[in-house]
């Protein structure tokens, strides 16, 4: 089974072809990405339309080349899988419509992809994992704790009642007047900071209720900020190292209450594996916060490599592959869905924004 995954939900336009053979494993036969990264930076974070005019721009070439590193024509494709959300509406539409068209032109079925449940299923693609096992999302648009129970099916156990973490990581480097994205700026700021010279508060830890929330965090951190301005380069080392320290114990108290939740998930003896995607994964901090944690609770810990974690089109074309094979194809009238909760029943976090 050759299937081509397109991504287009952020600022990432990513094309990518993957093979799945009869014991469901995966190979990768083309991964293109191409960020948007230079197009956003001017203005601190992604811009909506902005997003949208560059993947129309690009995703014909981003496609070609997906095709032709793979050594493939559409012809020898069995499906096209392209993101239809969550996500941003303009970039999702671009995706959609290319990958609907080409599905049309060559006579293919058509998979219509969550891209949680991209993220989700990567650890099928990369490591053979099969469900169930826990999982946590922690992007800059998305911060969850999900039980994936197979595929199309997961419930989701915590979610953030305000900002994603990538997010606060990003709103706490801009506020320190550091570049975008913030993540990998607040690491490198850190690592010669004092965590324990601003001491700032661990929402929600020792909470019953699984959730996250960062908004107290920020501002704290601002607080701290605007009362040690003007800010040294040490003051703002030490502020990054006193958040990242902080983020690391929210999300090792908060995976540790998914874990008790999804307890009665994993059968007596069978192994329990956690995976982690999204950007923020990619923090040696948080990356091993989780480690430990997962020593100490008996997990196993299954991280794909940075370019699977981030944004990409193998992700699409595997949950696009491991459907197919299940046959949930979709119609070509299958609409974007900017707001498309992979586990539509779990109930809304009290104190929830818009973003849960
Ligand atoms: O998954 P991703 O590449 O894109 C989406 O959000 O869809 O995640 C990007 C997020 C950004 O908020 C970025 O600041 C954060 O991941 N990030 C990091 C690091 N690298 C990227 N956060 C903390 N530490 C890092 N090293
Ligand atoms: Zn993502």
């Amino acid at each position: 089974m050759l299937v081509l995954g397109i991504e287009t939900s952020c600022d990432e336009t990513a094309a990518a072809v993957v093979a799945r053979d009869g014991e469901a494993r995966g190979r990768i036969l083309s991964n293109v990405v191409r960020s948007q990264l230079a197009e956003h930076r001017p203005y601190g974070g992604v811009v909506p339309e902005i997003a949208a005019r560059a993947h129309v721009e690009c995703l014909d070439a981003i496609v070609a080349a997906a095709l032709a590193e793979a050594g493939l024509a559409l012809s020898d494709l069995s499906g096209i899988a392209a993101t239809a959300g969550p996500g941003l509406n303009g970039g999702l539409v671009v995706g959609l419509v290319t990958g609907k068209t080409l599905a049309l032109a060559a006579g293919k079925p058509f998979l219509a992809i969550n891209h949680l449940e991209a993220h989700a299923l990567t650890v099928g693609l990369t490591d053979g994992l099969e469900p169930p096992y826990l999982m946590l999302l922690v992007s800059g648009g998305h911060t969850q704790t999900l039980l994936v129970e197979g595929v199309g099916r997961y419930r989701r156990i915590g979610t953030t009642i305000d900002d994603a973490i990538g997010e606060a990581f990003d709103k706490t480097a801009k506020l320190l007047g550091l570049g975008y994205p913030g993540g990998p700026e607040v690491e490198r700021a850190a690592r010669s900071g004092d965590p324990e010279r601003f001491p700032l508060p661990r929402p929600m830890v020792g909470r019953v209720e699984p959730h996250f929330s960062l908004a107290g965090l920020k501002t704290a951190l601002r607080q701290r900020a605007e009362a040690a301005a003007p800010l040294t380069d040490r003051d703002v080392a030490d502020l990054c190292a006193a958040f990242e320290a902080a983020v690391c114990d929210i999300i090792e108290d908060r995976v540790s209450r998914a874990m008790e939740l999804a307890e009665d998930a994993f059968g007596p003896g069978r192994p329990r594996w956690l995976t982690v995607a999204g950007g923020v994964a990619a923090n040696a901090s948080i990356a091993a916060a989780l480690a430990r944690l997962a020593a100490a609770r008996g997990f196993h810990l299954a991280v794909p490599p940075p370019a699977l974690c981030t944004d990409n089109g193998a992700m699409i074309a595997w949950a696009g592959a491991e459907r197919l094979a299940r046959g949930l194809v979709d119609g070509l009238d299958f609409a974007a869905r900017p707001r498309w909760p992979l586990d539509p029943a779990a109930p809304a976090a009290i104190g929830a924004g818009v973003k849960a």
